[in-house]
């Protein structure tokens, strides 16, 4: 979908479609000559709830009328939801060009990056793998955003934004026979390929993994013949033009392209979501692919672990015990904690390779389910300022993260019997957190966050977000680099 910023007013565009957002109490902003907008709110079929839809025909175009609820609860997400619901009714219609006419005094909220994230994750339909590609056809083929102030730029960095979103929802979607570390990392040289001038990318296999001592990732990939992968993106923004006082960034993703749960094996239901638990590392490499587009002043080093947690003939087997690149020894007490065995190794290398600040987002452990469901991302950190900074991206991006305890007591709990550390704590002893302190071992001291995302990874039922991968985190994780280089300026 191409998408555009103009000043003109919607009416005047060539589109054949415009979207008016209602709000509560208050009239059409710019209703057409003969009053057929207002007309429709006062008939009662136009409401200003949030998300409800109204159509007419007038002036020559179709209208879409859609609830933005009260002025007082308008948010950048209500602008999303709203922007979601008016693609669906719009693409369902035939519409081919959409304009939003944006809300009025919402500035605060910028609706336009709002409308055009909203639209476009709406917009996104996974059909590489359908013999008929018919959703590609038919759909809208250009947004126009319409308001007196140009919003051009908000609008190009909101394009490059959700374009990263939906590229990483692609890489979830993929199945895991598609979608295995080899190809995982042959994205990450694509993403690099694009910013040559900036963006490096490293993929290294089996025995360069074995070969640094990274023993507790190599465990994990010994279960499966698939080649796993440790990738490793490096963006240098052009010109050196990075004061000294911003720090470098570490983004870790757990990329486990299919979890059975190796020996210790899951139940059958539900296992083919297990291709989602590389969501992290989608995130991350296509975080950093949209932090180079955007040319973000901020140095930052991206690791994904990716392989496959399978039960072959070497794989590991609960009570094993490994060395991990930092030396530290692991002992596997369930071989379905894996996602922490392979985060430990890429913390350490993330660390090894310059950064200066941590953050990993991972699919974790179910428990975060318990505790928050598929609403908010579980959050840890272990340092005041960088969580501020996390938390204040998040905000920024419009995901919502909730802040999760450390404390010594959990670390103990996975404290090993025969080894440093256990991959496993007592069950109902707060899953979530004894597996953040078990990532925290491997951190070095360096300011830490974690986010857990098992939650809120696909299925997310936003408006915005079909069915599948929902691309979480990639929004944060830019505007985590976009923070921490305006911070600096
Ligand atoms: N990938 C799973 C976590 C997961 C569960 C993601 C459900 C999405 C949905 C992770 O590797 C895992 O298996 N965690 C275990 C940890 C346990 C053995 C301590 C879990 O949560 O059950
Ligand atoms: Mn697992
Ligand atoms: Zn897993």
């Amino acid at each position: 979908m191409r998408v555009t910023a103009t000043t003109e007013a919607a009416a005047s565009t060539a589109a054949d479609t415009i979207v008016v957002g209602l709000v509560e109490g208050e009239g059409v902003p710019h209703d057409v000559e003969d009053g057929a907008l207002q007309a429709l709110v006062d008939a009662g079929e136009a409401k200003a709830r949030p998300r409800a839809l109204a159509v007419t025909h007038a002036a020559g175009k179709r209208w879409i009328l859609v609830g933005l609820g009260s002025r007082e609860k308008l948010d950048a997400e209500g602008i999303r939801l709203a922007a979601g619901v008016a693609h669906g009714r719009a693409k369902e219609l035939g519409a081919k060009t959409l304009c939003w006419e944006l809300p009025h005094k919402a500035k605060e909220h910028d609706p336009a990056r709002a409308v055009v994230e909203g639209t476009l994750m709406a917009a996104y339909a996974f059909t590489a793998f359908k013999s008929k590609g018919d959703d590609a056809s038919g759909g809208i083929e250009e947004l126009v955003i319409s308001d007196h102030h140009d919003h051009a730029d908000a609008v190009a960095r909101a394009v490059v934004v959700t374009e990263a979103v939906n590229a990483a929802r692609d890489l979830q979607n993929t199945p895991a026979n598609a979608m295995t570390p080899t190809a995982l990392g042959e994205r990450a040289q694509a993403v690099a390929a694009a910013h040559p001038e900036t963006l490096s990318v490293e993929v290294v296999g089996r025995e360069e993994i074995v070969a640094r001592g990274m023993g507790a990732f190599a465990a994990v990939a010994q279960g499966t013949d698939e080649e796993p992968a440790l990738i490793t993106l490096r963006y240098e923004p052009a010109g050196g033009a990075v004061a000294d006082s911003v720090p470098v960034l570490g983004f870790v993703g757990k990329g486990v392209t299919f979890d059975s749960g190796g020996i210790s094996i899951k139940p059958g239901g539900g296992m083919a979501d297990m291709k989602y638990d590389m969501t992290g590392g989608a995130a991350v490499v296509e975080a950093l692919g949209a932090i180079a587009a955007l040319g973000l002043p901020v140095r930052v080093i991206g690791v994904v672990g990716a392989t496959e947690n399978l039960l072959g003939p070497r794989a590991m087997k609960p009570g094993d015990v490994f060395t991990s690149a930092a030396g530290l020894t692991v002992q596997v007490d369930n071989t379905d904690a894996e996602g922490r065995l392979v985060l430990a190794d890429c913390l350490h290398h993330a660390r090894e390779q310059g950064a200066e600040r941590l953050i990993d987002v991972a699919t974790l452990t179910g428990a975060i389910m318990s505790a928050l469901g598929r609403v908010y991302s579980g959050f840890w950190a272990d340092d005041e300022a960088w969580a501020a900074d996390v938390a204040g991206a998040a905000a920024e991006a419009g995901e919502l993260i909730w802040r999760m305890p450390l404390h010594e007591r959990y670390a103990e709990l996975v404290k090993g019997s025969t080894a440093d550390v256990a991959n496993l704590s007592p069950p109902r002893t707060g899953a979530s957190s004894t597996a953040a302190e078990f990532l925290h071992r491997f951190t070095g001291g360096v300011p830490w966050a974690h986010l857990d995302i098992c939650g809120t990874a696909w299925d997310s039922g936003r408006a915005y977000a079909p069915k599948g991968g929902t691309g979480v985190m990639v929004r944060t994780l830019v505007a985590l680099a976009e923070r921490v280089s305006r911070d600096s300026d």
